[in-house]
């Protein structure tokens, strides 16, 4: 069984960071979301994995690589635009031939991972199979509903304005050849792209037999800042264990709970870091910094002054500024500084699209 990731598309929600870097790519807990993806199919036994770019390919390439690190075959598939999901198996036909694969949304998360979903797609005469979860904002989504008997999908609807039930359809789907034939006969939405939700529609109107299984654990579509933040959440939750900070926390008290902390960091005295929380390498902390719970601080990065919690700072930040900064993200090599404002004024240079809530 192969796996199709896909990783193009413009990741409009979430400008102006993906103005610079592909959705895929945004660090959660210092590791770009796409090798979570990865990480998850390889340990669901799948080992030869096709990932469909668009654009801006070279960086998911850069990051990714052959897949040898990851532990499996890596094939790129380029999209020249994102005409939608089904449009994206479309051109990896090539890739793909006859053989079923799951199809794995890049920019989602999962915790409980789709080792079971696998299994049991293989093992089922299923032509689709979808994993759902309930959601409290149905609307944004795909919408499944399913028999009495709670066995197979009945009816597929993608965004409805008025969601009869609010089991969304989560970015893991597995599939056989048969879909091709499905994509044959689908037209593009009223938004231009060829959606999958359309051609798994087709198949169950047609008789293909359409099975799931509901999500255990969390799972997160992480298409917007407040989605990104609490993926952040979640894996500084379930990845950073107790110990890791012990060591530290020995050496300085002020290093408190499970952080963990890359090579060559400088951290004044009484500065303090309490988890949990992530600090790359060679970074910097003055004095009194405050790092709070649910930080991910990347490479590189220099916090002169401030408070900063809940948040994701990626590589190469600097931070020199007397106020406390919540809920935050900043981009690769940004810069924020606040100075001694007499006379009181502010002074600023924003790039296109950018957002700064002051
Ligand atoms: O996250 C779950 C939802 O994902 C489902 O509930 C919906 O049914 C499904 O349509 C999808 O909705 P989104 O609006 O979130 O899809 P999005 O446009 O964000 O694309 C999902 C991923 O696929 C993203 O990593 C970008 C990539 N993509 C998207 C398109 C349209 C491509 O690689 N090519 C494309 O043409």
């Amino acid at each position: 069984m192969k796996g199709l990731i896909l990783a193009g598309g413009h990741g409009v929600r979430l400008r102006p960071i993906t103005n610079t870097l592909q959705k895929q790519l945004i660090p959660i807990a210092n590791k770009p979301i796409i090798h979570y993806v990865i990480e998850d199919l390889v340990n669901a036994g799948i080992k030869d994995v096709g990932i469909v770019v668009g654009p801006n390919k070279e960086q998911i390439i850069e990051a990714v690589g052959d897949g040898t690190k990851l532990g499996c075959k890596i094939t790129y598939i380029y999209q020249d635009e994102p005409k939608g999901l089904a449009h994206a198996i479309l051109v990896s036909k090539d890739y793909l031939k006859d053989e079923d694969f799951i199809m794995y949304l890049g920019d989602n998360l999962i915790k409980g991972g789709i080792k079971n979903f696998v299994n049991n797609f293989k093992n089922s005469d299923n032509s689709l199979s979808l994993m759902l979860t309930e959601v409290p904002n149905p609307k944004e989504y795909g919408i499944a509903l399913i028999d009495e008997q709670k066995k197979v999908i009945t009816k597929l609807l993608e965004k409805p304005k008025n969601p009869p039930t609010n089991l969304s359809i989560v970015g893991i789907y597995g599939f056989t050849k048969e879909v091709f034939e499905a994509i044959k006969h689908i037209k593009p939405s009223w938004r231009n792209e060829l959606e999958v939700t359309d051609t798994m529609q087709w198949m169950i109107e047609n008789n293909y037999k359409a099975g799931f299984e509901k999500v255990v654990g969390w799972w997160k579509d992480t298409g917007d800042a407040k989605s990104l933040l609490a993926a952040n959440q979640l894996i500084l939750d379930s990845y950073i264990k107790l110990e890791e900070g012990t060591k530290d926390n020995l050496i300085n008290p002020n290093i408190q709970g499970r952080v963990r902390i890359g090579k060559n960091c400088k951290i004044a005295n009484n500065a303090i870091i309490r988890g949990p929380a992530i600090i790359g390498g060679n970074c910097t902390m003055g004095e009194k910094v405050f790092i709070g719970p649910y930080t991910s601080i990347g490479n590189n990065v220099s916090i002169r002054k401030g408070e900063i919690e809940n948040s994701i700072i990626m590589d190469n930040v600097i931070i020199n500024t007397k106020e406390r900064l919540i809920s935050s993200i900043f981009g690769r090599g940004s810069v924020f500084e606040t100075k001694n404002r007499i006379p009181h004024g502010n002074k600023v240079i924003i790039g296109d699209n950018s957002r700064i809530e002051l």
